[in-house]
């Protein structure tokens, strides 16, 4: 199989929910949630595409030839690649229902492992859904992110408490769902949580804590100072507010105030190995990335994930020859620079 194929197969099943577009940019979903796109005029997504567009990169190819190395250590385990597999949830009412929850969470948890990467996976308002995400990864050796809700107290302890029965190397909670539609539309409420909270979580946890849905360099601290192994700076792909700003261009300002406290992980609008080297030069060790994975996964299965990535981790390799970073540490911000207007 190609990944062409994926694309062709993807763009047969997932109608008319994804367009399966050339460039994977928000437009054609605006406003569908649920659905693919991104909640109310669909710019908390497209920005981020223009956003990244606009970041340019130098390009110095005059030293000794070199195989760059993509690889990097996360949550004490090894990976081919500084990309992670987003979370992905709701599949009867957001996609298809091509696939079920099961099925996707297969596909991206084996795929990811396929290819030496390591897939999250999703919580939401069916009660089914999480608990069938646990068994797979056990399934996968331990390797996958469950990612819970911040539901109520009791239940996401109940959660946590699943979680620790697994051996998993970390788990992840996407802080920002506090006012996801999806979970208001089904009467299954989620809260915003404090510091304190979020230390009580780290305590209770067996394994490393990510908080998923940091925006400001104040919640950065905070979760740092909570004790949370990593952030992802994500706007949730746009889809929980909009005019959110584009994850990408708060990155740098989080760096300079959490430094190497924490693991800094980036998502939104991130498609090419071009856009992952602009991230890292920004700041973040490594990047998610969502639908494009959810096209790879009901274009390809397993294997559709695996092709997806090796795409993202040649073209990342490329860049790095054409930029002289042999490794990820090289990938650092006097390769890039802001450009004003897209020509
Ligand atoms: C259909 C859909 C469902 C999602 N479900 C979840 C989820 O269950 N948990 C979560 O943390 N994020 C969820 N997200 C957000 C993604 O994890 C990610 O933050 C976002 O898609 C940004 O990346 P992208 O532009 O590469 O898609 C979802 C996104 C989409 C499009």
């Amino acid at each position: 199989m190609t990944y062409e194929e994926v694309l062709q197969k993807a763009a047969e099943v997932l109608k008319p929910k994804c367009r399966v577009c050339p460039e994977c940019n928000g437009v054609a979903c605006r406003g569908e949630v649920p659905g693919v796109g991104a909640i109310g005029d669909g710019s908390a997504f497209t920005l981020c595409r223009d956003y990244l567009s606009r970041i340019r990169l130098q390009m110095d190819a005059v030293h000794p030839h070199f195989d760059a190395d993509t690889s990097l250590e996360m949550f004490g385990i090894q990976l081919a690649g500084p990309v992670m597999v987003a979370p992905i949830g709701g599949m009867p009412f957001n996609y298809t229902n091509v696939l079920t929850e099961t099925e996707y969470c297969e596909a991206v948890v084996f795929g990811a492992k396929e290819a030496g990467i390591i897939a999250f996976t999703g919580d939401g308002p069916l009660d089914d859904y999480f608990p069938s995400t646990l068994p797979v990864i056990a399934s996968a050796g331990g390797l996958g992110i469950p990612t819970i809700k911040p539901w109520a107290k009791e239940k996401l302890f109940d959660r946590i408490d699943d979680i620790s029965k697994i051996d998993c190397p970390a788990f992840a909670m996407d802080i920002d769902s506090a006012a996801l539609v999806n979970l208001k539309l089904q009467g299954k409420p989620a809260f915003a949580k404090s510091e304190e909270e979020i230390r009580e979580i780290v305590e209770a946890a067996q394994c490393p804590f990510i908080v998923k849905g940091v925006m400001t360099p104040e919640s950065a601290l905070r979760c740092a100072r909570a004790g949370a192994y990593a952030i992802v700076v994500s706007s949730h792909g746009g889809r929980i507010m909009q005019d959110t700003l584009p994850p990408v261009s708060v990155l740098s300002e989080i760096k300079d105030a959490v430094g190497d406290q924490m693991k800094i992980i980036v998502d939104g609008g991130i498609r090419s190995g071009s856009d992952v080297f602009k991230c890292l030069a920004l700041g973040a060790d490594a990047v998610l990335i969502g639908r494009p994975y959810a096209i790879a996964a009901h274009g390809g299965g397993a294997e559709g994930v695996a092709l997806y990535t090796e795409k993202i981790l040649q073209e990342l390799k490329e860049v790095m020859l054409m930029t002289d970073s042999p490794t990820l540490s090289d990938i650092t911000k006097d390769k890039i620079r802001f450009y004003p207007v897209v020509g």
